[in-house]
């Protein structure tokens, strides 16, 4: 036997008893005639020493001892002279009797704690390092918690947790998929799912009713700290079912979740927003509704008075910061460089501050006090307050704006940790329209049905046309999105030629699914979440890479493992491929 207990288990009341402990050496101290080491394992670290008394050859071996070495060691439960109540442990030590090297460690190239001093490509490089580290064993303890809860009320609502296959054919999801080519089909190839879209949707036809599945995705974009190549959904379907069906289930998933992990609970239902309302007043689809802040439009304030930045843009917009009227030139020269900032790409920064006398502006010359005071009231600015307005393309200015706000809430400690605001924002357009390519695009994917009053503009005016679709969004990130689907052949054709796929296209790419539903595909709808998200959420982090064991670095490689590698040229013929050209 190994260890009669593990290294966060043993308390005062087990005081005299004799115990076996294993676990990695975290670190040594000597202090006087004492030596104390610190056993580390999954469950805790407890205090190891020996003293004067202690026989020479016990000591020596101890003093020996390296960090990470494992070690199994036995010896007698007792008080500590002076308790540590940061430690679990903290009120008892082994006087050891004994130790074995289990095997001796390498120096580890940058310290196991909780404030490491390695860099991030040295903590990937050497992840089953890092990973011995608390912060990122909470995070995966935390994720497995949140995997079993996920199981526990899914079961409890009749979904079926069912597989779908990996090696399979594009999914339209809106990325690049990764490929896999065939061997015994030499020139064809594989995709990797996306997501399981086609496939939970033809569990419906199959009859199956509720499905779910945690689930790894793979899409071939750029990296984000909330975007990694392959990563997790919690993917679910269901038939016979509205939107609010759908959303009643999953909103039900999500108080159990916040419940059962954070003990957090919401009074009534999660508040609803239409997209409309969403860009309008946050200028995105993913507000953050920890804070207000919201958006004005000043346009018609602003625009007709002689002051160009103004005049010449298609639309001004403004937020107020309560309170702020009192930030300094270098404050605002500071703002205006950081919407500047490529990423914003705003032309400048226009503000004015409400006081006691009226209003103060950057554009003071261009307005009368009572058109300063118009524009304040539009603004929603009381005395005191900061108003900070962009002007340029709506689009790229509501999109500033949005920046702009997340930035102010964060200075102003508005974003408070440790809150949660989810919102279920509704009704996206179905299309996005792309002047670039002169098409439309699917918002969420060519299986969204339109809300049934839209139905028949699908192929007249597909720029009108709503979505029946729902993202689940908390504290301004998108965890979530689905929509109620096409179950008809017909529609799904007329969905397809809106997308500009000729029929010979959509039937090579899509025939199975269209083909599926002519054999009495049920009305079903869905909904995935990103499980990576979730996980990070919970965690109080914004970055998702912690809460997967063995994430990508941000240019897609696991350099633990040195993936994507070369192949070798058997592996190349037998493939029946030719490498081109290697850019360096
Ligand atoms: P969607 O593409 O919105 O929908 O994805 C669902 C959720 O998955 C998460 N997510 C990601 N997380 C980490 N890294 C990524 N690269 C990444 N991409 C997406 C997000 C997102 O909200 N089949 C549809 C769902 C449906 O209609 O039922 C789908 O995949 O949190």
């Amino acid at each position: 036997m190994y260890r009669t207990h593990d290294c966060g288990e043993l308390r005062l009341s087990d005081s005299d008893k004799t115990v076996t402990l294993a676990g990695w050496v975290q670190r040594l101290r000597k202090l006087g005639g004492m030596t104390f080491v610190d056993l580390r394992d999954r469950y805790g670290i407890t205090q190891l020493v020996v003293d004067e008394k202690t026989p020479a050859e016990l000591r020596a071996a101890v003093e020996s001892l390296g960090r990470e070495y494992v070690v199994q060691a036995t010896g007698r439960v007792a008080e500590r002279a002076s308790k540590n109540p940061r430690l679990a442990t903290g009120d008892v030590e082994i006087l050891l009797e004994s130790v074995t090297v289990l095997n001796p460690s390498e120096l580890p190239p940058f310290t196991i704690e909780d404030d490491t001093d390695g860099g991030d490509e040295l903590r990937m490089r050497f992840r089953y390092l890092d990973l011995r580290r608390a912060p990122l064993r909470r995070a995966l303890e935390l994720r497995h918690r949140m995997a079993h809860e996920v199981r526990r009320y899914m079961d409890s609502q009749r979904f079926l947790e069912i597989e779908t296959p990996y090696l399979i054919k594009s999914t339209p999801e809106g990325a690049r998929d990764f490929v896999v080519p065939s061997r015994i089909h030499r020139g064809e190839f594989y995709a990797l799912p996306q997501s399981p879209q086609t496939f939970k949707q033809i569990l419906m036809v199959g009859g199956y009713d509720r499905y779910f599945q945690i689930v790894r995705c793979f899409r071939d974009e750029d990296l984000r700290a909330d975007r990694q190549p392959e990563f997790t959904q919690i993917d679910c379907e269901m038939s016979f079912v509205e939107r609010e069906d759908v959303l009643g289930v999953f909103e039900g998933l999500a108080k159990h979740l916040f419940k059962s992990v954070l003990n957090v609970e919401f009074d009534g239902d999660f508040p609803r927003m239409t997209y409309d309302d969403a860009m309008r007043l946050y200028g995105c689809d993913k507000p953050d509704i920890r804070f207000g802040m919201t958006i004005a439009d000043l346009t018609a304030a602003a625009k007709g008075r002689g002051f160009a930045a103004f005049d010449n843009a298609e639309y001004v917009g403004a937020i107020t910061a309560a309170g702020c009227a009192g930030y300094t030139r270098k404050q605002l020269d500071a703002l205006a460089e950081w919407v500047r900032r490529p990423q914003i790409g705003a032309g400048g920064l226009a503000y004015f501050r409400t006081g006691s006398e009226g209003v103060k502006s950057s554009f003071d010359k261009y307005y009368t006090p009572e058109e300063l005071r118009d524009m304040a009231s539009a603004a929603g600015a009381a005395e005191g307050d900061l108003t900070l307005i962009l002007a340029g393309g709506r689009k790229a200015t509501l999109a500033g704006l949005s920046a702009l706000r997340l930035e102010m809430g964060a200075r102003l400690g508005l974003r408070t940790e440790g809150t949660f605001k989810p919102l279920w924002v509704v009704d996206f357009p179905l299309f996005e329209y792309d002047a670039e390519s002169g098409r439309f695009y699917a918002m969420h994917h060519p299986f969204t049905s339109p809300v049934p009053e839209d139905m028949s503009k699908l192929e007249s005016s597909p720029a009108e046309v709503k979505a029946n679709a729902y993202d689940f969004v908390v504290n301004g990130v998108e965890i979530g999105g689905g929509s109620i689907r096409i179950h008809n052949a017909e529609l799904q054709r007329a969905m397809f030629r809106v997308l500009g796929f000729s029929p010979e296209e959509a039937e090579r790419q899509f025939g199975f699914i269209i083909n599926a539903f002519r054999y009495g595909a049920p009305p079903h709808g869905g909904i995935a979440f990103g499980f990576d998200r979730w996980c990070a959420i919970f965690g109080g982090s914004d970055s998702i890479r912690d809460y997967i064991a063995f994430p990508k670095n941000n240019s897609g490689k696991d350099t633990m493992i040195d993936s994507p590698s070369t192949v070798s040229r058997e592996q190349l013929d037998e493939l029946g491929l030719e490498i081109t050209e290697i850019k360096k």
